[in-house]
């Protein structure tokens, strides 16, 4: 059975992963410093999985801590989770973004170096596209990058490729998500995003639940059926799906890879707004506001490539990204802190 080390491994979309590799026959062993994410998800996973989690607490950037865990557990790959990830939050700390998404980045890839183990998903984002020319997006579009957070992603993925160029034995999948949403149907792991949620989803969840008055729509003037934005949302299960299909073909097949990790559908945020409002039966108010700096009109994926190189495909619908959110959000009204 294979070890795999999940870093950030109680954050959102790795606490989902690790279920799903569990599910798979994947051994997991669990890093994280708790820096954006609850020690609770690990009485959740244990409840979901009936076993108890192999965790370390440790920061990814601390090559002594590192290396004591690849001594330790021996990993066979790496799913490489641990970055922070707010966009405007970037803007206002880019040392913090550059030290922590690349500083860990290389410390994990030194340490894995060090203890023959090769082989690393990387945790990539569609923010590498910038505002595409075109639509649906393909792995072979122009990238750029218009904030710091983006830049991590890009810099993060030239790391992994000049590695595999610089030795062959190195095999890398950088998966490129759109936007991840939803939650485990248990309603036990979600998302649980500190302070005001940047992203649509959570925050229309919490003014559903009654946290927060209004939602802001960012604009309903841009060039989209409705004016407003146009996102591929995917729900986290999929995704989670997604990183053990990665994972399997690196360890059967030579070669690296990079694909997006998307539905192929787009929906504005007012198709969002109603689709909640279904999901939740409560009433989702909201004001149009002035456009938020940064944001594009329209980016859904084309999804193709992941269907062709790993046999995987988003199955998860918006009505349910929606339900399954709604669960989450109400069994747990103020997230994890609340346990
Ligand atoms: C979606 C749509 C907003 C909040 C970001 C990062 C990306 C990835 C996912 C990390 C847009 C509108 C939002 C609100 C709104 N993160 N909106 N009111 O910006 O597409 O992507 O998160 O990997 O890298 O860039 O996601 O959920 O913030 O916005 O109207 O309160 O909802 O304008 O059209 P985004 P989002």
């Amino acid at each position: 059975m294979s070890r795999i080390l999940l870093t950030g491994a109680t954050g959102y979309i790795a606490s989902h992963t690790w279920l799903a590799l569990q599910a798979a026959g994947f051994e997991v062993v669990g890093v994280d410093d708790f820096s954006n994410s609850s020690p609770e998800v690990l009485n959740r996973l244990q409840r979901l999985s009936g076993q108890a989690p192999v965790f370390e607490q440790a920061s990814v950037c601390d090559a002594a801590a590192m290396a004591g865990i690849f001594a330790r557990h021996r990993p066979d790959a790496v799913v490489h989770f641990a970055a922070f990830k707010a966009v405007g939050e970037s803007t206002a700390k880019p040392l913090d973004y550059y030290g922590n998404n690349l500083g860990g980045l290389v410390t994990t890839c030194q340490a894995m170096r060090a203890h023959g183990c090769q082989r690393m998903v990387f945790s990539s984002s569609a923010t590498v596209y910038g505002d595409p020319a075109s639509l649906p997006i393909r792995e072979d579009f122009p990238l750029s990058a218009t904030n710091p957070y983006g830049q991590t992603k890009l810099i993060g993925e030239a790391i992994l490729r000049d590695l595999g160029a610089s030795d062959a034995a190195w095999q890398t999948a950088c998966l490129r998500y759109f936007n991840p949403v939803g939650a485990h149907e248990s309603g036990l792991i979600g998302e649980d995003p500190r302070g005001t949620p940047n992203n649509l989803m959570p925050y229309v969840a919490q003014v559903a639940v009654g946290r927060r008055a209004r939602l802001s729509v960012f604009g309903n003037d841009y060039a989209t059926p409705d004016g407003t934005g146009v996102r591929d949302y995917i729900h986290v299960v999929d995704l989670a799906d997604g990183h053990v299909a990665a994972l399997q073909r690196l360890l059967n097949q030579p070669g690296s890879l990079t694909v997006n990790l998307g539905t192929g559908r787009g929906y504005s945020v007012l198709e969002l707004v109603a689709a909640y409002a279904k999901a939740s039966g409560r009433e989702i108010p909201y004001d149009i506001v002035a456009r938020r700096p940064g944001d594009v009109a329209s980016c859904y994926a084309d999804p193709a490539l992941a269907r062709q190189l790993l046999g995987w495909q988003a199955r998860h619908d918006l009505d349910r990204m929606c339900a399954d959110s709604w669960r989450w959000q109400t069994l747990n009204p103020q997230g994890f802190t609340q346990a």
